[in-house]
């Protein structure tokens, strides 16, 4: 494998019971914190999709904008956020997607890519695939078509079967579960 990976995983700070009992937060603000480690995460979506003639970068709010612009400008791409509800000023359209209690809402601008465009969908981490689900019928429904979906970090199960409503999915490393845990 990719030797820069195990310091790209060792840099995510595990934070046990957060935000409740039972979750193993996997805190990537220590990631942005290493240089090394932040470059090494940009620089391996960039070499995959450099040569992609991808043209939308989209990045999922919040923690999908972290990685996403720098990609964006690396590879020659546009970066289109897609933001929680009531964020965007212009005329949008709206996916809902599950959470563990109740639903959420992704929302992009109209106009914001054409038809036909490349996409990737970017964000930090993925667990149910809820989010980027909801990403890719927002870049369906504008006629994009989804290359593919990139986390830093995902589920083993998610990284065994690497694909997403039909979509691949490229994650970089599995969340770590164990650190200096009670
Ligand atoms: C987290 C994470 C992903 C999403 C993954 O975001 O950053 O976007 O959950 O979960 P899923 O695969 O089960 O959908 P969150 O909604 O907590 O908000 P944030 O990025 O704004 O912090
Ligand atoms: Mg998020």
């Amino acid at each position: 494998g990719d030797p820069r990976l195990q310091g790209i995983s060792e840099a995510i700070r595990v934070v046990p019971h957060f935000p409740k009992p039972g979750i193993m937060f996997q805190d990537i603000t220590t990631l942005l914190l290493d240089h090394k480690a932040f470059k090494d995460t940009v620089d391996i979506f960039v070499d995959r999709y450099r040569d992609m003639d991808i043209s939308v970068v989209a990045g999922v709010e919040a923690r999908g904008f972290m990685f996403g612009p720098a990609i964006a400008l690396a590879i020659g791409a546009k970066f289109v956020p897609l933001r929680k509800p009531r964020k965007l000023p212009g005329k949008v359209i709206s996916e809902a997607y599950e959470l563990e209690y109740g639903t959420d809402c992704l929302e992009m601008h109209v106009g914001a890519v054409e038809r036909g465009e490349r996409a990737i969908v970017i964000d930090d981490l993925v667990a149910t695939g809820g989010t980027l689900s909801a990403a890719i019928r927002l870049l369906e429904r504008s006629e994009a078509e989804v290359v593919e979906c990139a986390c830093v970090i995902g589920l083993r199960e998610v990284k065994g079967q690497c694909r997403l409503n039909g979509k691949p999915l490229y994650i970089l490393v599995e969340p770590r579960q164990i650190e200096n845990c009670c």
